[in-house]
């Protein structure tokens, strides 16, 4: 955050400190996490060898737990650059770092994938986490993400997917505002409400919002295959992709 652009780490703010509000305003990003962890548990039934995942943006554990409770022989790299978020995970997942199964870094996204060896990772696992990327550094992670999976190697990301259809996901998107003001109205958090429509116009603008159809080529570009878009539940959607 700079004087410049006082808004763009908000997840140092109110919304970090209070994120485990998000599944009152948001319901499906709970289920998201789940959805998540179920599909790397099913690459996880397709091989007996000990699996290797790195999460970008892993706030504060809520899809992190998720994926490690999906197979006992995953391990996971966890990254996220906003102290706020990750120090909570790490109270959080306490008992999974001890047993050597997770590790947290605190770089960005792309810094910390650009430290990786090509091919040596089995699944790039994310939830709520790519859409907030502005669209070129979104495009060069994808790139780095291609790069370091093993072939074969698993995309699963649980995100916010904007409708193609631009009225269709303005609506949708009106509703999601809704109900923040219906939810942190009745429990009086302004505070919290101001803080999340705020996010939202990051969200929402021309160079960060992650729209399904041109999201889908990005991928494909990059290099992936079976790219699926699996579950849509509103402007939220599970895409994932093969190497
Ligand atoms: C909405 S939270 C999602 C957290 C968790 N996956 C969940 O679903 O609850 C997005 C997280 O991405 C992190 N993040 C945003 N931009 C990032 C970047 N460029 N590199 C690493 N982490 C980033 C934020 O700090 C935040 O913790």
């Amino acid at each position: 955050m700079t004087v410049n652009t006082p808004f763009d780490a908000m997840f140092s703010g109110v919304i970090g400190q209070d994120y485990q509000m998000l599944k009152l305003i948001c319901p499906f990003a709970t289920e998201m996490s789940r959805l998540v962890g179920e599909a790397v548990g099913e690459y996880c039934r397709q091989t007996t060898e000990p699996v290797g995942v790195v999460e970008l943006g892993g706030g504060t554990g809520i899809t992190t737990l998720s994926i490690l409770s999906s197979d006992d022989r995953l391990s996971v790299l966890s990254v996220d650059n906003e102290p706020t978020m990750q120090n909570q995970a790490k109270q959080n997942l306490r008992h999974w770092l001890d047993a050597g199964r997770l590790v947290f870094c605190g770089d960005d996204a792309l810094t910390a994938l650009r430290s990786l060896a090509s091919e040596s990772v089995d699944i790039l696992a994310s939830a709520y986490t790519l859409h907030n990327f502005e669209r070129d550094y979104r495009k060069q992670v994808i790139g780095e993400m291609f790069r370091v999976l093993k072939p074969g190697g698993w995309f699963v990301n649980g995100d916010r997917y904007a409708l193609d259809d631009i009225s269709a996901h303005t609506r949708g998107t009106q509703q999601e505002v809704k109900g923040y003001f219906k939810v942190l109205t009745g429990i009086n958090r302004i505070d919290l409400l101001e803080h999340w429509i705020i996010h939202l116009f990051n969200d929402e603008s021309e160079n960060h919002i992650m729209r399904e159809a041109t999201a889908l080529q990005q991928l494909a570009e990059a290099g992936f295959k079976l790219i699926e878009l699996k579950q849509r539940m509103d402007v939220n959607a599970l895409v994932t992709a093969v190497k």
